[in-house]
């Protein structure tokens, strides 16, 4: 057994802040001591003055290409990378190869998340293969341990079949008192084909198709009718318009059961950026206008949004490289969330606390393990943060086997110093130790 000390930091978790030394064990996986009041002698001494002491941050939404594209992320590297952004679970999204909608799949990405560097929560198919046209085995995959479905990459077209969907998942009973969640990619396809970026002014002037703000927006409201309609949750994922913003509100003022995550590209990038025609641009849903941003950011400031979720998706260089128009959509998102919160929202960070961990870890039905609070006997699942370490994201430098971050050079502001994962220091001073 080891136990390590964190010394000097400031405690940041929903009952406030506190300074006090915070000792964890490998053996237990927990909290066993919190200073002054308590002795906190240790093993192991490890600095974190000046540093906040968070609960670990949890991501409902990455994509670690595990089985089926190893060349472009492994759950191992794609775990590594959640540890150095200091996320210690993430929910791994089902576009696999094969689909992530039977047992067996589950149990290999489950195998593979045994030794990774943070929980691994494999997320499933809403429908066999991701198809739309029959719903996969849900009670199976529950039983397994799933809480999340979702046919992420496309959502669900036939709003009869979602029904059925949100049926099932509101029949079955989780014996440890969690939900299952529906997680939507809201995207009327219909609408959005042929585009490969936000249509606007840009598109036109750049003379690339299309996704008008409205692909989304038709799905979220069908997925509130649909909730409405069942009663059961639905969980709006990466929101990218004012417009979707503006119905979750008025969703959650009527008092509807949804929830909703946004990305960090969405309250930092607009649609401008792709006027480079660098496919590090290309995203789904699409980077909006400066106004979209703007709704984002309100969103996450007034808590419409529940959520920071990364939409982690690596693609290898010889993928991103093609016109934009060819080349896949998607970005990293792991090791810089923390930072492009911290410099572009303004929050204090007992928010960004609720964002980026104790509200997904709820939401993932993770929060016995994850999210805080920062207590004896609790497991030991943390980040420790320098919010005034100031430096320049540098995609050589991702732990990522790709590096299509569209953040390379930008300037930010608080670091993720050290993560600590079941008691586990996994990354110390900002390198991973395993
Ligand atoms: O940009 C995206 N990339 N959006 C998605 O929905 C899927 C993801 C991927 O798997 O690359």
């Amino acid at each position: 057994m080891t136990t390590t000390a964190f010394r000097g930091g400031t405690i940041v978790d929903q009952s406030g802040e506190r300074t006090a030394d915070v000792v964890v064990d490998d053996v237990t996986g927990s909290i066993v001591a919190i200073g002054p009041e308590a002795p906190v002698d240790a093993d192991v001494s490890i600095d974190a003055e000046g540093c906040l002491l968070m609960p670990g941050f949890v991501d409902l939404h990455v994509h670690l290409r595990q089985p089926g594209n190893e060349a472009a992320e492994t759950v191992e590297s794609g775990s590594r990378a959640a540890a150095l952004g200091g996320f210690t679970a993430v929910v791994a999204m089902p576009n696999t190869t094969p689909c992530t909608d039977s047992a067996a799949v589950v149990r290999e990405v489950m195998g593979y998340g045994k030794a990774a560097l943070c929980e691994i929560k494999p997320s499933a198919a809403i429908t066999v293969g991701r198809d739309g046209e029959a719903l996969a085995p849900m009670g199976e995959l529950v039983e397994l341990g799933v809480r999340m479905v979702t046919d992420d990459g496309t959502g669900v077209q036939d709003a009869q079949l979602m029904r059925r969907a949100l049926e099932y998942a509101g029949s079955l009973v989780v014996e440890d008192g969690t939900s299952i969640v529906l997680s939507q990619h809201c995207e009327v396809t219909a609408l959005s084909q042929g585009g490969v970026m936000n249509e606007g002014a840009w598109s036109s002037r750049l003379g690339l198709g299309g996704q008008p703000a409205e692909a989304e927006e038709l799905m979220v409201m069908r997925d509130i009718a649909l909730s409405r309609l069942t009663g059961v949750p639905v969980h709006m994922q990466h929101l990218s318009t004012a417009g979707s913003v503006a119905l979750v509100r008025a969703a959650k003022a009527e008092g509807h059961p949804v929830t909703a995550e946004a990305t960090p590209h969405h309250f930092t990038l607009t649609d401008a950026s792709c006027s480079s025609y660098d496919p590090v641009f290309k995203v789904h849903p699409p980077l909006r206008t400066q106004a979209d941003v703007d709704a984002v950011k309100q969103g996450l400031v007034d808590g419409t949004i529940d959520a920071i979720a990364t939409d982690h998706a690596p693609h290898t260089v010889d993928s991103k490289e093609q016109p934009f128009d060819q080349a896949p959509p998607g970005m990293l998102g792991l090791e810089t969330a923390l930072a492009l919160a911290n410099t572009e929202l303004g929050l204090p960070m007992g928010r960004l606390v609720a964002l980026l961990s104790t509200t997904p870890a709820r939401i993932a039905g993770l929060g016995d393990r994850h999210g805080g609070p920062i207590e004896v006997g609790r497991p030991a699942n943390l980040a420790v943060v320098d919010p005034g370490h100031e430096w320049t994201i540098d995609r050589a430098e991702s732990a990522s086997l790709s590096t299509n971050t569209p953040f390379h050079g930008r300037p930010v502001k608080g670091k993720v110093r050290h993560t600590v994962f079941n008691g586990e220091p996994v990354v110390v001073d900002g390198r991973a130790t395993r």
